[in-house]
């Protein structure tokens, strides 16, 4: 039976895979329901796997027909500190906590791709499915690294999927290079002399000096960066004083830096600091910056990449697969992995418009067999790669 067969004649159980899983959505490090329903299939399937890598990730490997590659296929697993505002029968069943993002979508993607390959075992070499926690905001990749996935697991070649709104259904984006920015964290912490509101003479403001900063900061992406680097930086929280006649004492503005280079992330980070220095020495106040890098950028290896769109364009004919796409400025932990070892990492459009990350969001079900034909075809035709 041809993998597509297969996955049609399977699609209504793995979708209530899919659902089971929506419904019980588990925060970064916490998916310890979530695995066990992993490896409850994984043991149904007869794929052996080991547990707790990264905490709560899951590693499975499973042994093709004959010497070939060792090829990662990683799914992350993790949901959202959102509350869904859906009235799907399979809702969350967890206030505050839904699978916003889809990964529930990406575990069962990859577990009907596992179902089918268990069954074929149509390929040369063995494959890894990767199980990867915390994926939001976490670093649940680096987590599994540092603790010896890929020393442990040896892998030649490492692949990632996302599911993507605004592109048509199934259409896969795949390319060389960046392809998701680096993520940085700061805090700047302003201290100055806090008295009364009418008598702003004999004290120093912290006020003041955080709308000068937060000013001057704009000017770090348009003067400082090459204009050709995609660079951002937001402020996403400012918090200063309780009372209303009262200058506070300190105020505190939170941010982050995005791009699609390192060079502009630290540039950026650097202009951070020396514009914060020089504002807060001017205003008469003092002003630390705490810098704290979360993710790197996800770059695609070229090889691998074009291996991948090629896979694609023969399931889905060129026209599916896009090579010439925007990357984004939101980050992805799977930039670890990248790191490590050769691969790439795609993009599968949903053919829907509610945006990730949203509290109606639901992943599209008709993407199961897609993203799971896409993970056996780059198994099955690594014969092929560069
Ligand atoms: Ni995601």
């Amino acid at each position: 039976m041809t993998a597509q067969h297969y996955l049609e004649e399977h699609h209504t159980r793995h979708r209530e895979w899919r659902r089971s899983l929506h419904q019980q959505p588990e925060l970064a490090f916490h998916e310890h329901k979530t695995s066990d329903f992993i490896c409850a299939r994984l043991t149904e399937m007869g794929i052996p796997f080991i547990r707790g890598v990264g905490g709560t990730g899951v590693v499975a490997t499973l042994e093709g027909k004959g010497d070939g590659p060792t090829i990662g296929l990683r799914a992350d697993i993790d949901a959202l500190p959102i509350h869904e505002e859906t009235n799907l029968p399979y809702r969350s069943q967890h206030p505050g906590r839904s699978h916003a993002c889809g990964h529930d979508g990406h575990t069962t993607m990859l577990l009907a791709a596992a179902d089918y390959m268990a069954k074929s075992r149509d390929f040369k070499g063995r494959v890894r499915f990767i199980f990867q926690p915390a994926e939001e905001a976490e670093g649940g990749a680096r987590k599994m690294i540092e603790e010896g996935l890929f020393r442990d697991f040896p892998i030649d070649a490492v692949f990632g999927l996302h599911n993507w709104p605004g592109l048509p259904k199934g259409r896969l984006a795949v390319k060389p290079g960046a392809v998701m920015a680096s993520m940085d964290l700061f805090v700047i912490t302003i201290r100055g002399k806090g008295v009364h509101a009418a008598m702003p003479h004999l004290g120093n403001d912290v006020i003041v000096a955080a709308g000068a900063i937060i000013s001057a900061v704009q000017s770090i992406v348009s003067r400082s960066i090459d204009a050709r680097e995609a660079t951002v930086v937001s402020f996403t929280q400012v918090h200063a004083g309780e009372t209303l006649n009262v200058l506070p004492e300190e105020c505190r503005i939170l941010g982050t830096i995005r791009a699609l280079s390192a060079k502009s992330a630290e540039t950026a980070g650097l202009r951070l600091k020396q514009i914060c220095e020089g504002i807060c020495s001017a205003h008469g106040v003092t002003g630390s910056v705490a810098l704290e890098h979360r993710y790197p950028v996800t770059v695609n290896d070229p090889d691998s990449a074009a291996y991948a769109a090629t896979v694609a364009g023969e399931l889905w004919g060129p026209d599916n697969t896009d090579k010439d796409y925007k990357a984004s400025m939101a980050s992805e932990d799977f930039a670890f992995m990248l790191n490590e070892v050769p691969g790439s990492y795609a993009w599968i459009g949903t053919g829907t418009d509610v945006p990730l990350h949203n509290p109606a969001f639901d992943f599209n079900d008709e993407l199961i067999p897609l993203g799971a034909r896409y993970w056996i075809g780059l198994v099955e035709n690594w014969d092929r790669h560069p």
